[in-house]
């Protein structure tokens, strides 16, 4: 059995560790890590998934951001280790995130990434919407949480700067227990096993 569970501050530097396996050296000198640089991430979406044995198998990260004053959720990044990809984590890691980010009542979200692989949890190609360059904009992708949330939404992508927003993520507990939040993961049935 897998587990899947909110990362926690023991959690990070393997997390680290495996951001710089499965993504080209230099990584922090995407734009994208401009907008996350003094900004707190939702904690409540980033998670990581260890095996039974506590080896970590993969994580995703989630940072607020703005475009056009409107708050969104910017995924990423998500990475599997190479000796487990292609046995649907990824989509593990993208569908869970993504249903509790939902429950949390955010509208929007929106990744740099390629559409043919994210295109199958519902993104699409965001028209005006620009990140800080260079990024390609064919890899400005976005999704609604509500329906119609990205309508008529364009502009920059900016940091999320307001202060009552940054403190309150920086104020939310990093550790809590680790069984809170957590959920069991069947890899063999690939099916999450809730309320045990
Ligand atoms: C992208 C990543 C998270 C996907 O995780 P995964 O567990 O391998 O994905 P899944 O098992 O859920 O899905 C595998 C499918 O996605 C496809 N896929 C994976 N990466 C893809 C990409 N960049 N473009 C198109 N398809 C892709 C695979 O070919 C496979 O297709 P299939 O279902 O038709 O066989 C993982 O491959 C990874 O960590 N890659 C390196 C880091 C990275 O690029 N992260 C994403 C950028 S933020």
């Amino acid at each position: 059995m897998y587990h899947l569970s909110p990362e926690t501050s023991q959690d990070t530097p393997e997390v680290e560790a495996l951001m710089d396996l499965c993504f080209a050296p230099g990584r922090s000198a995407l734009s994208s890590y401009r907008l996350r640089e003094g900004v707190p991430p939702v904690l409540a979406l980033c998670l990581v998934l260890r095996d039974d044995a506590g080896v970590l198998l993969g994580a995703i990260r989630y940072w607020p951001v703005r475009v056009a004053g409107k708050p969104v959720l910017l995924l990423g990044p998500v990475a599997v280790h190479p000796t487990t990809q292609g046995e649907g984590l990824g989509a593990l890691l993208m569908r869970e995130s993504l249903a509790r980010a939902d429950e949390l009542g955010w509208a929007r979200v929106m990744l740099v990434g390629d559409l043919p692989y994210y295109q199958r949890f519902g993104f699409a190609k965001l028209e005006g919407v620009v990140m800080p360059p260079p990024t390609n904009p064919d890899r400005v992708l976005g999704l609604d949480l509500d329906d119609g949330a990205w309508a008529g939404i364009q502009g920059d992508v900016e940091r999320e700067t307001r202060r009552d927003v940054v403190a309150g993520l920086a104020e939310i507990r990093r550790d809590p227990p680790r069984s809170q939040a957590g959920v069991d993961y069947d890899p063999q049935a690939r099916a999450i096993i809730r309320g045990k």
